[in-house]
Order: structure tokens, then C-alpha cells, then sequence
């Protein structure tokens, strides 16, 4: 079983979440930004999981583009979604639901909210300025939800008949 990770992060994030999951997949897992090789071959794979992180409400522009592109492909593979962001509970739900097109929920095998992390070091100016009004948080955060990625990890392993 050929595994895609496929990944759109602002600050690194993301990535992050990407490589802990493809360490639990185990196998053979290739781990593509989105970014860097917007063309990428999906053919070559069983299984894609998609992920991308929330700004301002949203995910990605690319990766709203590459699933709107390839959505009958996506709807043929094992397919996982997430998100990282730091809202939580319903608010983080809508924005999970929002992220991807509607198709590829019914669709998915896995869906996760990740959590998130404030990398202040990596923010530009206007970043840091919203994300200090917004929360009151000066300094770098991480809360990213290992329990999420090992349910979404584990659901992604499981036969499909057992899913
Ligand atoms: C400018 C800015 C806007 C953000 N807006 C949201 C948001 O609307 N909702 C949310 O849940 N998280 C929001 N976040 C938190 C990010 O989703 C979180 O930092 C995530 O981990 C970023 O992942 P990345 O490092 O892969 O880009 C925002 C973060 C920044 C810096």
C-alpha cells in the first residue's frame, strides 16, 4: 500500500503533524508539499491524506485548488483529511467541514483536527499583531493532539471492511 501525504503549512505546523503520522503509518509513505510539487502524480498511490492548516477561517488556496482539480481521482483512493488550526470543539468542526469539498468528506475514511502551534519566530509582523490581539498570546504555543493523530492514524490502517 502506497501512501501520499500530501501538505500545504504556513509555519511548519502541518509538516509536522505530516511526518508523525507517515512515522505511524509505517511502509512506504511519501510526504509532498504541496507548495513545492503542485503537479504531483496521484496515480502512483493507494491511499492520500490530505492536510492544511486554518487562517483567518480557512485552509489553503492551493489545497482548496488541488481537490476542486482532482476531486474524482481523490474520491477513487483511501482517502484521509485534516486540518491544524487552535480553534476547538464546533468552531474547529465548521472549519474541518469547510475545508474540504463536501464530496471528499463523504468520502474519507479519516477526518482529524490536529491542533496547532503559534510559531511566533516564524510570523511576520502582522501575524504576530493579529495573533496577540486575537488570543493574548505573546509567545510560541504548541498544542498539537497526539491522541488525534494516532486515531487518524490508526482508522487510516485499518482494512476498509473493518473501518
Ligand atoms: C494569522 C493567523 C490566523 C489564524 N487564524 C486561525 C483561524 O481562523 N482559526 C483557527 O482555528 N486557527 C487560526 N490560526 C492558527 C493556525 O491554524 C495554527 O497556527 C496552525 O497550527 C498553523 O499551521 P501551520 O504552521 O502548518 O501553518 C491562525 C494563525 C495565524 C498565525
Amino acid at each position: 500500500m502506497k501512501t501520499l501525504i500530501l501538505y500545504m503549512s504556513t509555519h511548519g505546523c502541518t509538516i509536522n503533524v505530516a511526518h508523525r503520522i507517515a512515522v505511524k503509518l509505517g511502509g512506504e509513505v511519501a510526504l509532498v508539499n504541496l507548495n513545492e510539487k503542485p503537479q504531483v502524480q496521484l496515480d502512483d498511490y493507494d491511499r492520500v491524506i490530505l492536510g492544511g492548516s486554518i487562517h483567518a477561517g480557512k485552509i489553503q488556496k492551493e489545497i482548496q485548488t488541488f481537490c476542486k482539480k482532482n476531486l474524482t481521482k481523490l474520491a477513487s483512493k483511501e482517502l484521509g483529511l485534516y486540518i491544524c488550526c487552535m480553534y476547538k470543539g464546533v468552531e474547529a468542526e465548521a472549519q474541518l467541514r469547510n475545508a474540504f469539498p463536501e464530496i471528499l468528506h463523504r468520502h474519507a475514511k479519516a477526518e482529524a483536527i490536529m491542533g496547532g502551534a503559534f510559531y511566533f519566530e516564524k510570523m511576520n509582523f502582522v501575524e504576530r499583531f493579529l495573533v496577540k490581539k486575537m488570543t493574548g498570546t505573546t509567545k510560541t504555543t504548541v498544542k498539537i493532539d497526539q491522541d488525534a493523530i494516532r486515531r487518524f492514524s490508526d482508522k487510516m490502517k485499518k482494512p476498509l471492511a473493518a473501518s
